[in-house]
């Protein structure tokens, strides 16, 4: 099954106000569509006769092994989808060999998806409160056994969900939007973003967690060659190239389409990571062609989790990794890190 038809089936399932928030962007989601677009310009140009027909398909990220390059990005609310919320996710997930990485949007979850999920955990961070609050979840995570913290840059403030505000829905946050202060610009033109939920963060704050954890820390919502550059200089250990599936900064460059500078920048000091419109195992060799050490699958899985629980996640992450295999056969490479720019063309003429 693709994955626009997995999300007809999870739409069938689902009240309307949940399935919007799933498959929402920011604006007039531009980048939603911008995300997937930019993989269909792509071509591919396989070699023939390499007797490549066994291929292997994993890896290694951050000292965390994959039994394929793909990872359940940070998304938050699960519960939304399924009674058993997070934890299904995190099983499925590990069955199929795929990473998980847990939302801090879902701060029960931390205990139970140690519990259900694979060796391949890693935790995401937003700095929104103050650093007592940040450390807290830093220990916990490190207690619970994840691998690596993904700090998400991209929400200085929350992108423009209009389909959100049309059900006056906040998402798993709870308070209707009606009980939430909305950003305002005052007459004099300036701006008053809610502070209680959106506290800036800077650079100094990811040197702040670097000091703080054991753990290797990912910066992810970067979309700029300067600011993986900058992401080195602060001791990360690796990008994730993401404009957070289209709904935050709308008409926000296509994650695919901002990939090879940054890999270009990076030049192998740290891994890429990219997510955003990653669909099939078609996408996720384009995106390793392209540099990327793994991807993040978001939407899908959440769609996979509602219409089958943990059983559809993994039914789901296998169907895509027996695609890449496929590709990969068809390719005439042996294994994802045989992957790389000499195999793709831009479409056209
Ligand atoms: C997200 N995303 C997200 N990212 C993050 O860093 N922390 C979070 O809590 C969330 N929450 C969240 C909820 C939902 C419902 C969605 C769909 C997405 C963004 C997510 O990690 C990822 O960047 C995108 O989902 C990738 O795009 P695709 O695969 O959904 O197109």
């Amino acid at each position: 099954m693709s994955a626009d038809e997995l999300e007809q089936q999870a739409r069938a399932r689902l009240n309307p106000t949940i399935f919007d928030f799933v498959a929402g962007g920011s604006g007039d989601e531009v980048t939603v569509a911008a995300n997937r677009a930019a993989f269909r310009a792509w071509r591919l140009r396989p070699r023939v006769l390499t007797d490549a027909c066994e291929v292997r398909l994993a890896t290694e990220v951050l000292g965390t092994g994959l039994g394929l390059p793909v990872i359940v990005p940070p998304m938050g609310s699960h519960w939304l989808l399924h009674p058993e919320g997070e934890a299904a996710t995190a099983a499925g997930a590990a069955a199929a060999g795929a990473g998980f990485a847990l939302s801090s949007d879902s701060p029960r979850a931390i205990a139970a998806v140690a519990a259900a999920a694979g060796p391949a955990r890693w935790y995401q961070l937003y700095f929104r409160s103050d650093r007592a609050a940040a450390a807290a979840l830093v220990d916990a995570a490190e207690a619970g056994g994840y691998r690596a913290l993904l700090v998400t840059v991209d929400v200085p403030v929350l992108g423009n969900r209009r389909r959100d505000m049309r059900h006056a829905y906040q998402g798993g946050r709870g308070a209707p939007l009606g009980d939430q202060p909305e950003p305002a610009v005052s007459p004099d033109g300036r701006f008053h973003p809610d502070l209680r939920a959106f506290a800036p963060t800077t650079w100094a704050d990811l040197d702040w967690l670097r000091a703080r954890t054991r753990l290797p820390v990912v910066v992810k919502g970067i979309l700029d060659p300067a600011d993986a550059e900058l992401a080195i200089e602060h001791g990360m250990a690796g990008v994730v190239v993401s404009n957070h599936g289209g709904r935050q900064l709308d008409h926000a460059v296509a994650s695919l389409d901002a990939l090879p500078e940054i890999v270009e920048a990076v030049g192998g000091r740290v891994p890429v990571l990219l997510d955003g419109g990653v669909r099939s195992g078609t996408d996720v060799a384009i995106a390793l062609c392209l540099g990327a050490s793994a991807v993040g699958v978001g939407r899908p899985v959440l769609w996979a989790l509602a219409v089958d629980g943990a059983a559809g996640v993994e039914r789901l992450l296998r169907g895509l990794a027996a695609d890449l295999a496929r590709t990969l056969v068809l390719l005439g490479v042996r294994s994802v890190a045989d992957l790389g720019p000499h195999l793709l063309r831009r479409a056209g003429p």
